[in-house]
């Protein structure tokens, strides 16, 4: 059984429009399947708007879509009974862009990674203090972290403690929403790194949402092209997807290649 099953999945924004759907154009979703294997990752790439942080929204059962399932180790997470959308809370996690905005600026690092054991497991104080310097300190920071406020931390140590506490509760899946993507090129380096390292310990499973290719192929194993709403293809290697034909791929191909100063072509000649 795969970890995560996404059948055919369709949605709109616009639930008014819900009854034309087959003719509608604001389709925001239209027919996403795939799987995500347990201790993999599927790397999501695409334009702005594609429908990228949508897919993950419906994944971690925050968006209920239109038409489809979404099964999590077999269970359709949309029609779990209490219990199990309890334990699914636990399994399934997510880290944002904005590692500022996702945490509440009042409370300091202990806390901060100290609310998901605080709301699901009954440790005694010494107990949780323990596992929250454990898991600071797997996120390579350390004990002297634990009273510092989020304003204290640059960008990329409050990345490390938004990904301790997703990973606080050993969740099965992370979604991974430009986690990397506003931290600079050495950072976001050291934070792959950090989640590949995670990955492999762990046997985490990853959807890696991003549009930057590069980032994508150094975590993923598998690497899927959303394109207004549509999943227009799957690959499992980067050969796959550097000898793609689809013209959509070969725009993103162009965009990277673009960067590298030997595949750049001169606009101006010099007089
Ligand atoms: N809550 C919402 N209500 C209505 N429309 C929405 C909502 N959230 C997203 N949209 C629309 O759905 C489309 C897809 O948005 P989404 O955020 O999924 O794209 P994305 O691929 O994550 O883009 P980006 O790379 O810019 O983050 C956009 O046209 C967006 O305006
Ligand atoms: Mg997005």
């Amino acid at each position: 059984m795969s970890l995560l099953e996404v059948k055919q999945v369709n949605h709109s924004y616009d639930s008014k429009k819900l009854f034309k759907w087959k003719n509608q154009s604001n389709k925001i979703l239209i027919d996403i399947s795939f799987v995500i294997e347990e201790g993999t990752c599927l790397g999501l790439i695409g334009t702005s708007g594609a429908g990228k942080s949508t897919l993950g929204k419906v994944i971690l059962g925050i968006q209920p879509p239109q038409e489809g399932q979404v099964l999590f180790q077999g269970n359709d997470i949309y029609k779990a009974d209490k219990l199990t959308r309890l334990k699914l809370r636990r399994d399934l996690q997510v880290v944002f862009q904005d590692s500022y905005s996702s945490v509440n600026p009042r409370m300091t690092a202990e806390q901060i990674i100290s609310e998901p054991l605080e709301n699901y497991e009954k440790l005694t104080v010494g107990e949780q203090r323990r596992r929250v310097i454990e898991l600071l300190e797997r996120v390579g920071l350390n004990e002297n972290d634990l009273k510092k406020f989020p304003h204290q931390f640059s960008g990329g140590q409050l990345q490390r403690i938004n990904i301790a506490r997703a990973i606080a509760l050993k969740p099965k899946l992370i979604v991974l929403d430009e986690s990397v993507s506003s931290l600079d090129m050495v950072t976001q380096s050291l934070i792959l790194q950090l989640l590949s390292e995670l990955k492999d310990d762990f046997g985490l499973s990853y959807l890696f949402i991003t549009h930057d290719i590069k980032a994508a192929f150094s975590i993923s194993d598998q690497i899927g092209v959303l394109e207004k709403g549509e999943l227009i293809e799957l690959y499992d290697s980067k050969d796959q997807f550097f000898s793609s034909k689809h013209p959509i791929v070969k725009q993103l191909r162009d965009s990277i290649l673009a960067e590298h100063p030997r595949f750049r072509t001169l606009t101006t000649k010099a007089n």
